[in-house]
């Protein structure tokens, strides 16, 4: 969902608001905000009135007799609970990093083929030996529990105004009958550095920003290392999206979904397709299943592998690549007894970046697809509208004109 981009334009004024700026939008953070023009004038130009937003863990200690009607949805959104039973060979594909790097071409290439159809045929993927500490993958995932953990007072010292997605809160939120998601999320701007927001960054426990930027150098170094097998995947120079993308923007969210009394009604995180060029996450062990992929046009569950990442292509790839490699939809769903805990990265081109499909991916029979547009605009666009399956997309599609 954050999907992904946590800012709204290239600006970097945007993601540091001047603290008058800052004062201003906490105050209206309870009933509504306002979005700021491109030049990030302090005229708001829309003002987004999203009600009172209530924390869904607070809620689940108050245990209602009933859901309370904005996390109800419609009967067409609501998530079928019993999965849909696939045979074994329809689990998302796994890929071996290790085999990735083999020194041995067999091997190495037949994972590639492996990569290849996985990015083609689902746009997910398990990442396993990855090499990255495990144990530093359970100590982020212990600070982030610990993190949803404390008194809501301690967290709402890091607000997610509405309008925005960094922050503790929920973010996507645009109207006040706009249905919620069961999940509180706690978001960050990681690189590069000016869309920071250190406001935003917890002062305990104490050991928080270090772990938070060690982890994220590693998954960094990971995206970097998958985006150079994809380009290979492809049939292309391996660095063709390192150098495209200039200095990539990174941002990491926790996103925490308490149990619920009802999963039959409510969902952990509407449909969406993520706004980055690939994500990578991270699930709590332990976790209740809960990330669903539309495959085939049915809900399938991936099942968490201990230590492995989830990866899944985004909206960038889709248009580089014009559709061969497509970002799929997924959403989460709860659990009745059990929370889960997701730690998602969120990898994409620098904001002045403008991008199109590739000439490699156009021709004759695969005309394109998408119109060329500048990165920081498609965020912009992306965190500016509620998640909705693939809609956000259609910011970018070319319209084809029927002459008759
Ligand atoms: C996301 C996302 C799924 C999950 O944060 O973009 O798709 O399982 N999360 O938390
Ligand atoms: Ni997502």
């Amino acid at each position: 969902m954050f999907h992904f981009p946590l800012s709204i334009n290239s600006d970097p004024s945007w993601f540091k608001p001047s603290y008058p700026q800052l004062k201003k939008r906490r105050k209206l953070n309870k009933t509504h905000c306002h979005l700021y023009n491109h030049s990030m004038s302090p005229v708001p130009i829309t003002p987004i009135m999203v009600g009172h937003i209530v924390d869904v863990q607070e809620l689940r200690r108050s245990k209602p007799m009933k859901i309370p009607t904005r996390f109800v949805r419609a009967m067409e959104e609501r998530p079928t609970l019993e999965t849909v039973a696939m045979p074994p060979p329809c689990e998302v594909p796994v890929v071996d990093l290790s085999k990735l790097m083999s020194g041995t071409k067999e091997v190495s290439n037949a994972e590639i083929s492996q990569l290849a159809a996985a990015c083609q045929e689902w746009g997910f993927f398990q990442v396993v030996n990855h090499s990255i500490d495990l144990g530093l993958l359970e100590r982020i995932e212990d600070m982030a529990k610990d993190f949803f953990m404390l008194p809501l007072e301690e967290k709402q010292k890091y607000p997610m105004a509405p309008g925005t997605v960094q922050g503790y809160g929920q973010a996507f939120v645009f109207s006040e009958d706009q249905k919620l998601d069961w999940c509180n999320m706690f978001a960050l701007g990681i690189e590069p550095k000016f869309i920071r927001d250190p406001k935003l960054w917890p002062k305990s426990p104490p050991e928080f920003s270090e772990l938070v930027e060690t982890y994220s150098m590693e998954v960094r170094k990971l995206c970097q290392s998958l985006l150079k097998y994809i380009s290979t995947s492809l049939g292309l120079r391996g660095n063709v999206f390192e150098e495209m993308f200039g200095v990539a923007v990174q941002a990491i969210r926790m996103n925490y979904y308490p149990p619920c009394a009802r999963p039959d009604l409510v969902l952990g995180l509407s449909p969406h397709s993520d706004g980055s060029a690939l994500t990578v996450l991270q699930q709590g062990k332990g976790s209740s299943v809960g990330l669903q992929i539309l495959k085939d046009n049915k809900w399938v569950p991936v099942h968490p592998i201990p230590n492995a990442f989830v990866i899944n292509i985004g909206d960038t790839i889709e248009v580089l690549t014009n559709g061969k490699y497509k970002s799929v939809e997924h959403r989460a769903v709860t659990h009745k007894e059990k929370d889960r805990l997701s730690i998602v990265t969120f990898y994409a081109p620098s904001y002045d970046v403008e991008l199109g499909p590739m000439a490699e991916f156009v021709d004759k029979s695969n005309p394109c697809k998408y119109r060329r547009y500048n990165h920081g605009e498609y965020s912009k666009h992306y965190v500016t509208n509620k998640l909705q399956g693939k809609k956000a997309l259609e910011f970018a599609k070319v319209q084809i004109e029927n002459l008759s």
